[in-house]
């Protein structure tokens, strides 16, 4: 008789924060952001990565971003931020990225860069691990399989450093 000892792999944990006004989605400036609910997505992408915990906050209390990024940022595999409006001026969040091991993907629904000026400077891009622009509710997807691709290869360095 064989007894089976193999452990359940661990699934990872990415944590979306969503900032300010992005409670609106599929309301606000749909010509720029779209007509889905943000809700309606989540639940799309739990369905695209069932390998993956995922967590969803929304915020548009810049001290509550820093506070959950603090609270992620310990013990998740990840971070997804959209940070919206603040991307553009919080110093505080950007110390908040900095201060953390998980890795931050920087993401907009629209393309920054063909928009107004202000909004061509990220306080935030130069601390995150990378930054997708301009795929509307699809720039998430690519997030979170970029953090996923990271991970992958992280767990194979570490099985490939234990059978040396
Ligand atoms: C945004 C772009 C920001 O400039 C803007 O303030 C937002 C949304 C985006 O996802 O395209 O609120 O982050």
């Amino acid at each position: 008789m064989y007894l089976c000892l193999r452990k359940e792999a661990k699934k990872m944990k990415i944590q979306i924060i969503n900032g300010p006004n992005l409670n609106l989605l599929g309301v606000r400036e749909p010509d720029v952001y779209g007509n889905v609910s943000f809700a309606a997505y989540f639940t799309q992408l739990q369905a695209i990565f069932p390998d993956v915990e995922l967590d969803y906050f929304q915020s548009n209390i810049e001290g509550e971003i820093v506070d959950k990024i603090h609270e992620a940022g310990f013990g998740f595999d990840g971070i997804v931020l959209n940070a919206a409006g603040y991307t553009h001026t919080s110093v505080a969040i950007r110390d908040a990225i900095k201060a953390v091991p998980a890795p931050v993907v920087e993401v907009h629904m629209s393309n920054v860069f063909a928009r107004e000026e202000f909004r061509h400077r990220s306080m935030l891009s130069a601390v995150c691990e990378g930054i997708i622009v301009g795929f509307g509710l699809d720039s998430y997807r690519l997030a979170i399989e970029a953090l996923r691709g990271k991970n992958k290869k992280q767990e194979q360095d570490k099985k490939r450093k234990n059978y040396a």
